[in-house]
């Protein structure tokens, strides 16, 4: 591959990107294909991928069905005006309300996760008698637009301050951390407690919304006890703010149920989605109750936010999650990857804790168990290890901990390919314990 590609052209390519992304790793791997659950780099080698590619290939990479369906529509009409409608809009608009938790009856469509987490801001205050802040969690993530910065875990840099809209943040139930002796049933309701407060304390203007992941991704990839989504439907309730699930994650599948909402069972005002929705094609957008009030013209358009090929790879996704049994073997195969993730936890003193449902898996690595102090650099060397040896990981870089690596690839993933990332993982923390005189 490389021979036929100019080099020079490359890195004068790589010095002209203005870049942005968080950097992983030591070095620039260029990338050339991807199938169900591997990935392929210029040089050939091949990877079993843990990140799904920012855990957006849910059903694998380049399924067949999804390159016919897309190929056929862009045949047909690849881009419209938003003034009109194409028949793939209609049909997914239909399909998608069917399978969202129930009175969740509208939706709207766009191309990136953090627009659509600006949609649902905006359906919230549009809805809102007195539109007022917004509430999220800390080591939350929403996204890199100016709205989805502000309401995302400050970075340290403030650069971008004077565009960036100020919100409420209260602490999230991160049970592994929570004061000793305090169980997590007692951390869900205190940190809920924290939520009824900050609501109290604005007198004069009433929050619109509490906006939250219901497994936190960036930050340090957490789950939370169950009472608490219970509690955060019943306080946002009782003080008549939207409550709104940021499932861009968490959502078409990966829990093991559609939705997150489904499998903690608590349905949410709004739901956000993104990533794993368009099968590898960009698309997200919002789910919403069916009594909102929708958008007036004007309100919220984008040229391609309802782009065609993109709205028939979501349909063949929603197709394929369901005669592909995918939800039956993201459940199967993330139980069976927390069961022996776990017996390894007996081996390895630096694993803290492993958590997560379904494909949404973090091991916590930590230097002392008892100290819990995180194990930042073993944690950058377990990804960079596992290029090496064939396996791209996961790990949080984002939000202030960063020593989680993550376990979360697509849902087609097979028994074997799963192994095989165990079996590397479990190599690698060996080496690492011994070169950091850990004992078991
Ligand atoms: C929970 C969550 N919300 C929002 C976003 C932003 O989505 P996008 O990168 O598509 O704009 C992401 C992306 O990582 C995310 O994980």
């Amino acid at each position: 591959m490389t021979n036929e590609i100019d080099q020079d052209v490359l890195d004068r390519g790589r010095r002209a990107l203005l870049g942005g992304w968080s950097a992983t790793g030591k070095t620039n791997i260029v990338m050339t294909k991807a199938k169900g659950s591997k990935i392929w780099d210029i040089d050939g080698h091949e990877y079993v991928d843990m990140t799904s590619q920012a855990w957006s290939n849910n059903i694998g990479a380049s399924d067949d069905r999804v390159i016919e369906a897309t190929s056929a529509q862009a045949r047909e009409l690849s881009h419209l005006r938003s003034n009109y409608d194409s028949i793939p809009l209609l049909r997914l608009a239909d399909r998608l309300t069917a399978a969202a938790p129930e009175g969740l009856g509208k939706v709207s469509f766009c191309l990136h996760g953090s627009l659509a987490v600006e949609t649902a801001v905006k359906l919230a205050l549009k809805n809102s008698e007195t539109p007022g802040p917004v509430i999220v969690l800390n080591d939350s993530y929403h996204g890199r637009s100016f709205a989805g910065m502000g309401l995302s875990w400050p970075h340290a840099e403030r650069k971008f301050d004077q565009f960036i809209p100020s919100v409420i943040r209260v602490r999230q139930p991160y049970t592994y951390r929570a004061p000793e002796g305090v169980t997590p049933a007692e951390w869900a309701e205190r940190c809920a407690d924290e939520l009824r407060e900050a609501i109290r304390a604005c007198h004069t203007k009433k929050p619109s919304a509490f906006i939250m992941e219901p497994v936190q991704g960036n930050g340090t990839q957490l789950d939370f006890p169950r009472e608490y989504y219970q509690l955060v439907r019943e306080i946002c309730t009782e003080h008549d703010i939207f409550l709104i699930f940021d499932e861009i994650q968490t959502g078409f599948g990966r829990t093991g149920e559609m939705w997150a909402a489904e499998y903690y069972g608590v349905t949410p005002d709004i739901i956000v989605f993104g990533k794993g929705a368009g099968g590898g094609f960009p698309l997200a957008g919002v789910i919403a109750r069916s009594d909102l009030e929708g958008f007036a013209p004007g309100d919220d358009a984008l040229t391609f936010g309802e782009f065609p090929l993109s709205l028939v790879a979501g349909l063949t996704t929603l197709d394929i999650i369901e005669s592909d049994g995918l939800l039956e073997n993201c459940a199967e195969m993330g139980a069976y990857a927390t069961r022996r993730l776990r017996e390894l936890q007996d081996q390895h003193p630096l694993i803290g804790e492993v958590r997560g449902p379904g494909l949404l898996i973090g091991v916590e690595l930590v230097l002392d168990r008892e100290l819990k102090t995180p194990a930042l650099d073993a944690t950058l060397e377990v990804y960079e290890r596992g290029l090496r040896r064939g396996v791209i990981f996961g790990e949080t870089r984002y939000s202030r901990l960063g020593n989680v690596i993550k376990f979360k690839p697509p849902l087609v993933v097979t028994r074997e390919e799963m192994d095989h990332a165990i079996q590397v993982f479990d190599a690698i923390l060996t080496e690492l314990e011994t070169e950091l005189g850990m004992g078991a």
